[in-house]
């Protein structure tokens, strides 16, 4: 049971909180390259107002938002001379926030070398915009797949979420939902066998056997379902700390080399972005189709149409062909899963049951590393050395495999075998 002490420390993240110094350890989408033209815009993180531009050189800079000689808003600014100049009194900065120039002071004056302007270190790949917002020299931005990928082979979009950062998170790694919020054929029709489609044996089989493994970088969850006829059917999905889920969704047809991604990063704690990813090494993505699939159920400012003011446009007459009558589109159905708990989700009011334990040990993980930079040491799963950043072990399945066939070592065998590099396309 979480204490609420406990869930204060998993759902604060503003500046100075202990579960927000943790979240800082790590490299944070702050944006999607597609939405950074040349004029800056306004960004609110982990509780921070900033500012995020591109120099004239094109390359991506996050600041305060206000300016710190009378504060006012730098997002309206002007790019220039090497910078980003405030409209008010034309005081002008680098990326790094050095003040470059203040050209109402005196000309001899040296005020301006007095002046460090909060400014975060910025990585742009993989159709995002990435920042370090921690103390001390950044680590290496993780080499997952997806982030270095060639364009044809990812999709990178996000959508806004009313609610807390891990009440969403946690939903990736709820096998058990998958048989009923999502549900396209609700009604059982009796049939039984490996010709079932793996949604059929979802639907199907509501109770899933679930393990799980920690990893170097968090934790890997295995849901088992009887698909009849000597199969069975595994899906494979990764909680990776602080606020990442892996699985195989759309575009994660099956196997290692395709898989689905929902980065969770908070604006502040009632409300976040889901930066999603979707990732295929050796087919590479239908862009087309997906944007035709995000865009029925999203506005042009990436929110979502259906939300918690028009209750999810559920449409009761539609129970008999989906569990929830929110249409066809998953992360509608997960909007509202996720969002009417309530902006932070009170969690000692849960009754958890034997279908929460990869959850029960998220939270876990995610406290031992806020007591772990409360120590002073480096929470896992912060990246130092190539060596650790290789990901052949970041394994996401969808598969039927024999039913003997143990989960653990059948994935195991994967990570051994596969090699990061052969999957790039
Ligand atoms: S407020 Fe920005 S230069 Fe004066
Ligand atoms: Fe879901």
């Amino acid at each position: 049971m979480t204490t609420r002490e406990e869930n204060d420390l998993l759902t604060r993240t503003g500046p100075g909180t202990p579960g927000g110094d943790m979240m800082r350890r790590y490299w944070q989408p702050v944006g999607l390259s597609a939405e950074l033209k040349d004029a800056p815009v306004p960004v609110k993180i982990l509780g921070e107002d900033l500012v995020l531009f591109r120099g004239e050189d094109g390359i991506p800079g996050l600041m305060g938002l206000q300016c710190p000689h009378r504060c006012a808003d730098l997002s309206y600014g002007r790019i220039e001379d090497g910078g980003l100049r405030c409209l008010y009194h034309g005081w002008l900065f680098d990326r790094h926030g050095n003040c470059l120039d203040q050209p109402a002071e005196p000309p001899e004056s040296k005020y301006k070398d007095e002046i460090k302007h909060t400014a975060y270190p910025c990585h742009e790949t993989g159709g995002v915009i990435l920042t370090y917002m921690g103390p001390g020299e950044a680590p290496l931005v993780p080499n997952y797949h997806f982030l270095h990928a060639p364009e044809k082979n990812v999709f990178t979009t996000k959508v806004y979420h009313d609610c807390n950062q891990l009440q969403a998170n946690e939903g990736n790694f709820d096998p058990a939902h998958l048989s009923f919020l999502h549900a396209l054929n609700p009604g059982r029709d009796g049939r039984t066998g490996v010709n079932l489609t793996m949604q059929e044996v979802m639907g199907k089989q509501t109770r899933p056997k679930i393990d799980t493994e920690r990893t170097r970088f968090g934790l890997r969850i295995y849901a088992q379902r009887d698909a009849g006829e000597g199969k069975k059917y595994l899906r494979c999905t990764n909680f990776v700390l602080p606020n990442i889920g892996f699985f195989a969704g759309d575009g994660g047809r099956s196997g290692p080399t395709s898989y689905s991604v929902h980065w969770h990063v908070p604006i502040d704690d009632e409300s976040h972005w889901r930066y999603d990813f979707y990732y295929d090494a050796k087919d590479g993505i239908d862009h087309e189709r997906l944007n035709l699939k995000v865009n029925t159920e999203m506005g042009p400012d990436y929110r979502p149409t259906r939300k918690r003011e028009n209750r999810y446009l559920q449409n009761r007459a539609e129970l008999d062909a989906t569990f929830a009558g929110m249409g066809v589109y998953f992360p509608s159905h997960d909007l509202f899963a996720v969002e009417t708990p309530g902006r932070i989700h009170d969690r000692t009011r849960e009754h958890l049951g034997a279908s929460d334990v990869a959850i029960v040990q998220a939270r876990r993980m995610m406290l031992n590393a806020i007591k772990d930079v409360q120590g002073g040491k480096e929470p896992p799963g912060v990246i130092r050395s190539q060596n650790e950043n290789v990901f052949n072990d970041l394994i996401i399945l969808s598969v039927m495999i024999d039913k003997d066939q143990d989960p653990k070592q059948y994935t195991n065998n994967i990570a051994q075998t596969q090699d990061y590099h052969a999957l790039k396309a």
